[in-house]
């Protein structure tokens, strides 16, 4: 018998990764427009207009790759019960010593809250980055009110990023294998998403 349960199929994993890549070009392609001392960065690309161009390209790529994650995933991300409200009571356990038995579906508790932040981060920064495209496309007023926001998102963004990353990783051992191989361990699913492996043991 397999010590492995499916938990993302290729379609997912591609789309995941695609967001991912897309995800970091942003960034790197962003920094030169961020901050002054990080002008240099635009070399990655040959030179600011290409660094700009990759940016707009990545930023379409981004935003439809990650409406498509969202929705793929909006029916275990959306859905609260009392098992979520325990884990967002007690911030997961990761503030205690003690292991924390606290059921959970496909996803906890703090992984929905990061998925519902990201849609509306990734609708302001759609929205703002189409305001200021064209920097003389609309009302001067509204073009910084959009790039402040901009800038304003990206920030908490990457927080969240630093954190989803770490707990995807090297907070969580095991978790990773899902997102890159399609399936983890029965011992992970037990210990991480109890109730979502007691449903897919069943099927
Ligand atoms: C190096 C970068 C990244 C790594 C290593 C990574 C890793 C992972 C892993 C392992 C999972 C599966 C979690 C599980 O099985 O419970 C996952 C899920 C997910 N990832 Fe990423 N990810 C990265 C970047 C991103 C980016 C840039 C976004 C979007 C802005 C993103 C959004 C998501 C979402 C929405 C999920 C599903 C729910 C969740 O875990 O919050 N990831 N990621």
């Amino acid at each position: 018998m397999s010590n492995y349960v499916d938990r993302f199929n290729a379609f997912d994993r591609i789309l995941h990764w695609t967001v991912a890549i897309s995800f970091f070009l942003l960034v790197l392609s962003a920094l030169g427009l961020y901050a002054h001392p990080f002008f240099g960065y635009f070399d990655l690309f040959g030179g600011p207009q290409q660094g700009i161009m990759v940016h707009k390209a990545a930023g379409v790529i981004f935003f439809v790759g990650w409406l498509l994650l969202f929705l793929r995933h909006a029916s275990d991300t959306c859905r609260f019960d009392a098992d979520d409200r325990k884990w967002i009571a007690k911030l997961g356990g990761y503030l205690s010593r003690k292991h924390q038995e606290i059921p959970q579906g496909k996803f906890n508790a703090g992984q929905k809250l990061f998925g519902i932040f990201a849609i509306i981060a990734a609708l302001v920064m759609g929205a703002t980055g189409y305001i200021i495209w064209e920097p003389t496309a609309f009302e001067r007023g509204l073009t910084q009110f959009a790039l402040l926001l901009h800038a304003i998102f990206f920030t908490l963004s990457m927080v969240g990023l630093i954190v989803h990353v770490y707990l995807a990783t090297v907070g969580n051992p095991g978790t990773l294998e899902g997102m890159l191989y399609g399936q983890v361990r029965k011992s992970w699913a037990k210990k991480h998403a109890s109730k979502w492996f007691k449903k897919v043991a069943k099927s």
